[in-house]
């Protein structure tokens, strides 16, 4: 299975990419294994923090050996239940990111809904302050975030970027839209998982004034 990441990652390389990111969240693959909720192992993938962070770790090494650490990042989504992938301790998990800083991976990407999140939501305790203290490279926050929560979590330190998923479908010209400070247009989420081109290319961009 390692090498058929290392096998994608090759063909990233093919078709032109500037890099890979590990796709650690979410419930997939990954996550499945870190979290105690859906890794039931008795091997030396399953078990103990060590054991369940192994499968992340030996991944990003190998995409590591095909792009250099400075070409992989790794997202992951430490708070809360994910597509029926939960962890009894997250605050003892997630710190192990501590091993993707021990390899120096160009940045960590966290998605972190709230107890208030309108993409997922959970009352489980952001674990970014304490991933902040386990991995020094660049971290990347990403979950209903505006302008405003944005700049203030640059501001205090929180994250060093922001990540934006949802403006950008409603928004084709969004980094020029916050450059300017336009408003932003709402996506229409009937759209989201459609075929076709409607609400994926049809968004109009601002008109010049
Ligand atoms: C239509 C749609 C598809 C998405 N697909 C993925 C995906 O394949 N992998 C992933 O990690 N996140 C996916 N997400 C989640 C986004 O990456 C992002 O985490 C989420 O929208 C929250 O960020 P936002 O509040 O800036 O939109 C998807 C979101 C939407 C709306």
């Amino acid at each position: 299975m390692i090498a058929d990441y290392v096998a994608a990652a090759e063909n990233a390389k093919k078709a032109g990419f500037d890099g890979v990111q590990l796709h650690g969240a979410n419930g997939y693959l990954i996550d499945q294994f870190l979290r105690d909720g859906s890794n039931l192992r008795d091997d030396d993938y399953g078990g103990s923090v060590e054991n369940r962070i192994r499968l992340l770790r030996e991944v990003t090494e190998a995409l590591i050996g095909v792009w250099g650490k400075d070409r992989v990042a790794v997202r992951l989504s430490p708070n809360g239940e994910t597509q029926g992938v939960d962890d009894s301790a997250p605050e003892k998990l997630f710190p192990a990111a501590r091993a993707l800083d021990a390899l120096g991976i160009a940045f960590l990407e966290l998605r972190e809904p709230g107890p208030d999140g309108t993409f997922g939501k959970t009352d489980v305790p952001k674990q970014s302050p304490a991933i902040r203290q386990a991995f020094k490279g660049p971290l990347i926050l990403n979950s209903d975030y505006d302008v405003a929560l944005a700049e203030a979590a640059l501001a205090n330190g929180t994250a060093d970027a922001i990540a934006f998923g949802r403006p950008f479908i409603g928004n084709p010209d969004l980094v020029e839209r916050i450059r300017v400070g336009a408003d932003w247009a709402a996506d229409n989420p009937q759209t989201w998982y459609a075929p076709g081109a409607e609400g994926y290319t049809d968004y109009p961009a601002l008109q010049p004034a």
